[in-house]
């Protein structure tokens, strides 16, 4: 009895522990496997849902950038806008920023890109791409960066097809974060600071966003093709040699003598700020306590025994309690309080900065009319480029007034203040050629607003549309044929013309 019973505890321990020798293999070759990521085919890696099988919360998450679909017309929010671009693609069209689902297919829609009739036509250069899709850095590989840079943005439409996706920050054969770009590392080294290899992992995390969230533009470089064909690209480059901020990026543009647009209303050069993102938030206390991006964007989520990172990227005060509640012990209300008051702190000076440059540029156009030279003009319109320039890298990259509070302030009270001295020097020019009490004409609309910056609108719709029907559609159809649309996420994209019906 006594042997019997050890036998059969025998055979019961046994097999547990095969149970559990079993179990423990099964889970070493399921950690294994997550652990040597597949690889992703290098011809179809700009594709995400290719990466789809693989890492399925990863990619269910980033197609929800998808409900991120509102178009906000900041020309209607800020009239004062059209009048600051006067001359340039930014007062025909201006939205606030939404899912990287709809990158691509704005930047197709916007009315700045224009309605080329083929790849030849402009407006714009093909650099306007390149931070839109991972197909950019796949024919940068291929065709070389010179080239790419090289034409109008028309060349590449029936190649540049998918939206910012799995290859734009990832490595197609481990996974790892991974910059796609060279003009990063260029700029990095331009600032004297670490490529983007030599980064710490908590960097990185910042990079791969610094790739596409920075001030930019671009440079002109003639070169020689293996043809020998002389031809000239234009180069995504940062002005970062002076540093990364407003007054380091100014001085570089005066230095290499660079101007975006002359001001159709007031004559005065001016200089465009893309969208400093990155430098500005540096300047925050979250960059400054090296904080990331991804901390705040990408929270970490568990689901079941997984942890992974959320690649839904929105607006955090969405998902406060994974992304701000691991760090803070204030109640989410409260925070997202403090939050709104540095916003409305912001807009004050935001609004007094557009309304004072855009009257210092009517009251220019008044001077011009009145007689005034170009040598009187010259200090006010020194002012007037120094002003804008930094408003508009206060607020460009949207959200800094809570990336970088006291910088947007800062710069914001420059810009008051030279716009201000601008127009205190404009009231004695006009009182020299007898103008007294100028009050400049009415620019409370987008309606006004767009009349004295002269944008024909409703010629641009239709002719953006007629763009729609015709070379847009041959796009797509290239595309599908040579199998580098990834079409399941070209969905609900506004591939129609409901882009200029449904706004807000
Ligand atoms: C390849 C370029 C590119 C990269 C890389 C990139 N972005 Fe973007 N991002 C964009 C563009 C372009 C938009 C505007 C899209 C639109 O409005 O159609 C955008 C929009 C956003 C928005 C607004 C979303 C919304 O719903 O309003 C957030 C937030 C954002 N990006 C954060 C990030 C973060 C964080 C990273 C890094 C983890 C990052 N982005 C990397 C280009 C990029
Ligand atoms: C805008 C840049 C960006 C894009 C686009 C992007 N990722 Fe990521 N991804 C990140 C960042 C940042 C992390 C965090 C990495 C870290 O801390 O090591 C990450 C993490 C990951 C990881 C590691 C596990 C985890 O969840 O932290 C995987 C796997 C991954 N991403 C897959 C994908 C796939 C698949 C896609 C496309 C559907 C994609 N990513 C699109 C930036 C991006
Ligand atoms: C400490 C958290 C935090 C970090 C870190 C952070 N952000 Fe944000 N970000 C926010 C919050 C909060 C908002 C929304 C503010 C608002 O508009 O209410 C935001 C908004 C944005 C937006 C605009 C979204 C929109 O629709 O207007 C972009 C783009 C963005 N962040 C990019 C970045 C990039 C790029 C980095 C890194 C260089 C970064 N953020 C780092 C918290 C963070
Ligand atoms: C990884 C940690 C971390 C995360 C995540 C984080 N914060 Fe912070 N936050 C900090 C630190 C550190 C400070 C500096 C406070 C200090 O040192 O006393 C700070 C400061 C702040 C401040 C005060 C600074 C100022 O500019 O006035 C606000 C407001 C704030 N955070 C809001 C948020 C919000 C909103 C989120 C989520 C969207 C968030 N934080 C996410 C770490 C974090």
């Amino acid at each position: 009895m006594k042997y019997k019973l050890l036998l059969i505890g025998s055979v019961v321990a046994i097999g547990t522990m095969a149970l559990l020798a079993q179990n423990i293999n099964e889970r070493e070759a399921e950690r294994v496997a997550l652990a040597s990521s597949p690889e992703i085919a290098q011809d179809v890696k700009h594709k995400s849902s290719e990466w789809a099988r693989y890492y399925p919360r990863q990619y269910s998450s980033w197609k929800k950038t998808k409900e991120s679909s509102e178009i906000i017309d900041m020309l209607d929010e800020k009239p004062q806008l059209s009048v600051l671009w006067a001359g340039y693609g930014f007062a025909k069209d201006y939205n606030a920023p939404r899912g990287h689902y709809y990158a691509l297919q704005d930047n197709v829609n916007t009315l700045r890109t224009g309605a080329p009739t083929d790849a030849k036509t402009g407006p714009m250069p093909t650099a306007c791409w390149t931070c839109k899709s991972p197909d950019v850095p796949r024919i940068q590989e291929r065709d070389g960066e010179l080239e790419y840079f090289t034409g109008k943005w028309a060349k590449y439409g029936h190649e540049i097809v998918n939206s910012i996706g799995c290859a734009s920050c990832h490595d197609n054969k481990t996974a790892a974060l991974q910059v796609r770009v060279p003009h990063l590392d260029r700029g990095l080294k331009a600032a004297g600071l670490p490529t983007f290899a030599e980064s710490t992992h908590q960097e990185k995390r910042n990079l791969v966003c610094a790739q596409c969230h920075v001030e930019y533009y671009f440079k002109k470089e003639k070169w020689t093709d293996k043809d020998g064909n002389e031809k000239v690209a234009k180069v995504v480059t940062l002005p970062w040699a002076n540093g990364l901020t407003a007054e380091g990026a100014e001085k570089y543009y005066n230095d290499v003598g660079h101007t975006d647009f002359v001001h159709k209303i007031s004559g005065t050069p001016i200089l465009k700020t893309q969208h400093p993102g990155y430098e500005l938030f540096k300047t925050g206390i979250h960059g400054q306590k090296g904080v990331s991006c991804a901390d705040c964007h990408m929270p970490y989520t568990q689901e079941g025994s997984v942890k992974y990172s959320d690649h839904q990227l929105q607006n955090p005060l969405n998902t406060m309690d994974r992304s701000c509640m691991p760090c803070h012990r204030q109640d989410e209300k409260t925070l997202e309080e403090i939050v709104h008051r540095k916003f409305e702190r912001k807009e004050q000076l935001h609004e007094l900065a557009m309304d004072n440059l855009a009257k210092a540029h009517l009251e220019t156009a008044k001077a011009m009319e009145a007689g005034a030279t170009d040598e009187e003009l010259k200090p006010v319109r020194d002012e007037i480029r120094s002003g804008q320039w930094n408003w508009d890298y206060a607020v460009a990259s949207h959200p800094a007034f809570f990336h970088a509070p006291e910088e947007t302030l800062r710069l914001l009270a420059i810009a008051n203040d030279k716009a201000q001295k601008a127009r205190i020097l404009l009231v004695g020019i006009l009182a020299t050629h007898g103008v007294m009490n100028f009050a400049a004409p009415d620019f409370s609309t987008k309606e006004n607003a767009q009349k004295l910056a002269g944008v024909p609108l409703e010629k641009l719709v239709a002719a953006k549309q007629q763009f729609k029907a015709t070379l847009e559609k041959e796009w797509y159809k290239i595309a599908e044929q040579n199998g580098d649309l990834d079409k399941e996420n070209r969905k609900d994209v506004d591939l129609e013309s409901s882009y200029f019906n449904n706004r807000k």
